[in-house]
């Protein structure tokens, strides 16, 4: 037998009992007559004691073995004289009494530990021993925790757990495809799914009216800490729902993976419009835990001289309470020089304190009267200490800008703390965004979302401008300023999808050949329906505060796209290329094409 318990699980209670233990040496420490090896497993750390006048022979050996040896260890349980609070494990030590070593093991590259020494790369190449690092092996437990939950919550709400195809057709997420090259089909391409979205619709129309599924989806995007071109969906669509319905059923999701993982009660989520999101914050997907909404200023400050006001369409700004005294001048310049950054790009920033006296400092103070900062200070609600940040420019980029700001902010105040969760749902998006230098539309969430009922009239027949103002039954859900989830309610009536995909820029030709099985399906009895996918990496980072995916998928690409471990992607051999009908035709040839 290679183990009776794990090295996680042994406490004073099983004192005297004669236990097998396997699991790798963490670490070991020599003291003459006394030697002691941590051994490590998925559960936890136990400490066996080698006592050289017991075993001489046995303490010999025990001195052998090296770090990540795995080994198989029998002795009596007992307590500790030195007590080690800090390991569920630490009362107890186990008496050795008997030693195999099951495999012995080069010296990792680096050290097995909470902090490694490793970096980025090295780990990731040596990924297996990575995870077998607390702060890794942790979220990958809990992923599956979560991923556990989610089946037992959705399976008792009716849904079905519904499997959808790899090899695809391009379904347009609006992110590049990974495609396939068919062999049997010699020029033809599978495409990965970017999601199973079109099938999800096909399944309502076949009739299984709630349908779940955690599935892999893949896009060709560049990355960032919360994107992998491989990455997770919880993905579900319901037939006969209300956005209210799907919202409702998805807020229950989210709060009982919140109890039942982390035992947090999430509050009730509030609704709040794109546009409001945007008004507010300057994001359609606001961090909720700390306040600095914006402040317009448009209206109070121009007309007064200052140019780069007057010229401005919008003036907006943050108030900071009590910070006042921590910018200095200096403090103030870096702080414009950040915002100056090509990755921001706002032409500059004004500050205003407020005075313990009621005297203003400013940035601009010899365009404005000490009255008419006043205004500006009641207008953002800011009080004696208070300091007041204030960017102008074109709308759009300058609302980016201050919500770049707002959040730098809120991380230099430390009030974007990871055990502190605002959901809320962001819901009526636009339709469809213009996209000025293509000249064409483009989805805001996909091509299959319905506009909002009072809209659909609009839509059928408006002009350019109307276009531009329809709304979406679309909502996403957020939380500490993340994107967890998106949805919609969606079409489902030909006439409106043949509407959509002509705004949209397809031909009725294109549509047929990309999108023919679909509006086919349309004509058979399609029911409304509605659905959403929860990004699952990123849901299981946010609960456990964190804004980076990476860890918590067992086997993850790095910024390149590149799995390190495996060396791929790879160049693939001659014969392959060939069979697939793919080869390159040598240089000389393609040069005289
Ligand atoms: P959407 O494209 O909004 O919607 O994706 C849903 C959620 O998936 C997560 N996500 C990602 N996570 C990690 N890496 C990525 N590259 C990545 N891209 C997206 C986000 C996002 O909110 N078919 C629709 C859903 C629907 O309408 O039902 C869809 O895929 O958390």
């Amino acid at each position: 037998m290679y183990r009776t318990h794990n090295c996680g699980e042994l406490r004073m209670a099983d004192a005297g009992k004669e236990v097998t233990l396997s699991g790798w040496v963490q670490a070991s420490r020599d003291f003459g007559a006394l030697t002691f090896i941590d051994l490590r497993d998925r559960y936890g750390i136990t400490q066996l004691v080698f006592n050289i006048e017991d075993d001489q022979e046995l303490c010999e050996r025990a001195r052998q073995l090296g770090r990540e040896f795995v080994i198989r260890a029998q002795g009596k349980v007992r307590e500790r004289s030195n007590k080690n609070p800090n390991r569920p494990t630490g009362e107890v030590e186990i008496e050795m009494k008997g030693l195999d070593i099951l495999n012995p093991s080069a010296t990792p590259p680096f050290t097995i530990e909470d902090s490694s020494d490793g970096g980025d790369d090295l780990r990731m190449k040596f990924r297996y021993l990575d995870m077998r690092r607390d702060p890794v092996k942790d979220k990958i437990m809990f992923r599956s925790q979560v991923a556990f939950e989610t089946r037992r919550y959705l399976t008792q709400e009716g849904f079905l757990e519904i499997e959808t195809p790899c090899l695809i057709k391009s379904t347009p997420e609006g992110a590049r495809d990974f495609v396939v090259p068919s062999r049997m089909n010699p020029g033809q391409f599978y495409a990965l799914p970017q999601s199973p979205q079109t099938f999800k619709q096909i399944l309502m129309v076949a009739g299984f009216d709630k349908y779940f599924q955690i599935v892999k989806c893949f896009r060709d995007e560049d990355l960032r800490a919360d994107r992998q071109p491989e990455f997770t969906q919880i993905d579900c669509e319901l037939a006969f729902v209300t956005r209210d319905q799907v919202l409702d059923t998805f807020e229950g999701l989210t709060k009982h993976l919140f109890k039942s993982v982390i035992n947090v009660d999430l509050p009730a989520f509030p609704r709040m419009s794109y546009d409001e999101a945007i008004r507010r914050f300057g994001s359609d997907k606001p961090d909720l835990r700390f306040g600095m909404e914006f402040v317009d200023f448009t209206e109070l400050v121009q007309g007064k001289g200052f140019q780069v006001f007057d010229q401005a369409e919008i003036i907006i700004g943050i108030n900071l309470p009590h910070q006042a005294d921590q910018y200095s001048n200096k403090a103030i310049n870096e702080l414009t020089d950040w915002m100056k950054r090509p990755q921001i790009g706002a032409k500059g920033l004004v500050y205003v304190k407020v005075n313990a006296d009621g005297t203003f400092k400013s940035s601009v103070g010899k365009f404005y009267s000490d009255e008419e900062l006043r205004e500006w200070a009641d207008s953002a609600g800011a009080e004696p200490g208070d300091l007041l940040l204030i960017v102008s420019g074109e709308k759009e980029k300058t609302q980016k800008q201050l919500n770049e700001l707002r959040l730098e902010m809120g991380n230099r105040l430390g009030l974007r703390d990871g055990d502190d969760f605002r959901p809320l749902w962001v819901v009526d998006f636009p339709l469809l965004e213009w996209d000025e230098e293509a000249e064409r539309f483009h989805a805001m969430h996909h091509p299959f979302t319905s506009p909002k009922q009072e809209d659909i009239e609009r839509m059928l027949d408006g002009d350019h401008q109307t276009m531009k103002s329809l709304r979406a039954d679309a909502y996403d859900l957020v939380i500490n300023g993340a994107e967890i989830g998106g949805g919609s309610i969606r079409i489902h009536d030909r006439k409106l999808q043949e509407r959509n995909f002509k705004l949209l820029g397809f031909t009725p030709e294109e549509a047929e050949d990309q999108f023919g099985f679909l509006l086919g399906a349309f004509e058979y009895g399609a029911p409304p329906h509605g659905g959403i996918a929860f990004g699952f990496d990123r849901l299981c980072a946010v609960m456990k505060g964190s804004m980076s995916i990476r860890d918590f998928i067992a086997f993850p690409k790095n910024n390149m796209g590149r799995d390190m471990m495996i060396d791929a992607p790879s160049p693939v051999d001659k014969d392959q290329l060939e069979e697939l009908g793919l080869a390159l035709r040598d240089r000389a040839n393609v040069g005289n094409e």
